[in-house]
């Protein structure tokens, strides 16, 4: 019988990895839960509220079956992979979450975690895998088999007073982000001025992710707006009786986060420049009647889009900005993984 410490059974593990010195193994039935204390020693533990982990993969949905472990020689937890394959995104294995501990990096285990949670996805019939990326991390992925598809913004509203309209927006100052200006509307000037109309915004309970007749934009992830407690989220109608947009808007600690916008469709074709004016005229407006509850975030918008070249126009910040990085399964796997450089640090 093994004894507590010792190394998982070699038919546990990856066969890609067995008789190395760090092996990737399945995550078992109900030990993603028991990650929290490895993630924050990788990530640091930050100043998050108790609980947050579990709800992480909770509203992530995270996928025990597509998510790796890897062990030292003594079963030690060295690094993870967290999965899912969520249901709204078809034929997609979505990367959640990846790490390894400092002293062990460097050594082919994050390739190696990649490597065996592909061969699981496309065991699964998975299509693709896709990772969000910052900046400093898409050589990793572009290593590991990844390319780049879309580079998304995450804006945070310019504070503002909540008792008093902010009438005028800012021109983009000397250092505002760069967002693609010359994709900007000639209209953007135009735009960014007072409106003396002030769009009516009604509180709904918080509605379905999708809805007939919209465009979305922007969005993080239909389960975890779903997967978020009722009284932490809220749907917004935006512009009288009959709405010209509605709001999924999500508590995420002290901010609010505008998970999706909805605008209602056209019944004629509109030019881009219509639909930024659209969504710039909404996204101000939800800021100024949000501003008592917090910073606003606005997820998921194109880094060069008319969209976030107005808003940051308008003093919005650019807080985050990731590349969704994307592998198509069934292709060439990316280099085979090099054993001998996952000896112990
Ligand atoms: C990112 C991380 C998981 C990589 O794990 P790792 O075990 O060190 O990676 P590997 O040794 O398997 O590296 C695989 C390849 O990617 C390259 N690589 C690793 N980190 C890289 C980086 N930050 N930038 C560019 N390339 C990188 C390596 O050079 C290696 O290429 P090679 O095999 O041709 O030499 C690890 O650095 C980590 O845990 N970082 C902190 C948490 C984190 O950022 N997670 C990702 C969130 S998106």
């Amino acid at each position: 019988m093994e004894e507590a410490g010792d190394p998982p059974a070699a038919s546990a593990m990856s066969p890609v990895l067995q008789a190395t010195t760090a092996s990737i193994r399945d995550a078992e039935p109900g030990e993603v839960g028991t990650l929290e204390a490895l993630v924050a020693e990788i990530f640091g533990a930050g100043d998050r509220p108790r609980g947050w982990f579990e709800r992480k993969l909770a509203r992530e949905v995270v996928a025990p079956a597509l998510s790796k472990i890897a062990v030292d020689p003594r079963g030690a937890k060295v690094g993870f992979l967290l999965t899912s394959a969520p249901a709204s995104l078809s034929g997609v294995a979505r990367l959640v979450s990846l790490g390894v501990l400092p002293t062990w990096r460097g050594r082919g285990i994050g390739r190696a975690l990649i490597e065996a949670a592909a061969t699981s996805a496309t065991a699964a019939g998975l299509r693709s895998m896709t990772a969000l990326a910052e900046a400093d991390r898409r050589g990793f992925y572009a290593d590991t088999g990844f390319a780049p598809e879309a580079v998304l913004r995450t804006l945070l509203a310019p504070s503002r007073s909540p008792e008093r309209p902010a009438r005028r927006g800012g021109g983009p100052g000397p250092d505002a982000p760069s967002g693609s200006r010359a994709a900007a509307p000639k209209s953007a000037a135009a735009v960014t001025e007072p409106t003396d109309e002030v769009m009516m915004i009604r509180s709904l309970p918080p509605s379905g992710w999708a809805r007939p007749g919209t465009e979305a934009v922007g969005g993080w992830l239909a389960e975890a707006w779903e997967g978020t407690a009722a009284a932490l989220r809220q749907t917004y109608a935006l512009g009288g009786e009959d709405p010209r947009a509605w709001a999924h808007v999500s508590r995420e600690g002290q901010a609010q986060l505008i998970h999706r916008l909805l605008l209602r469709s056209p019944s004629a074709p509109r030019a881009p420049h219509e639909v930024a004016t659209a969504v710039f005229e909404i996204a101000q407006a939800l800021a100024q009647k949000l501003a008592p509850g917090g910073p606003l975030l606005f997820y998921g918008l194109p880094a060069v889009s008319p969209i976030t070249d107005l808003l940051e126009r308008a003093g919005w910040s650019c807080i985050q900005e990731s590349t969704r990085m994307v592998r198509r399964l069934r292709s060439p796997a990316s280099p085979a993984v090099d054993r001998s450089r996952l000896a112990a640090p």
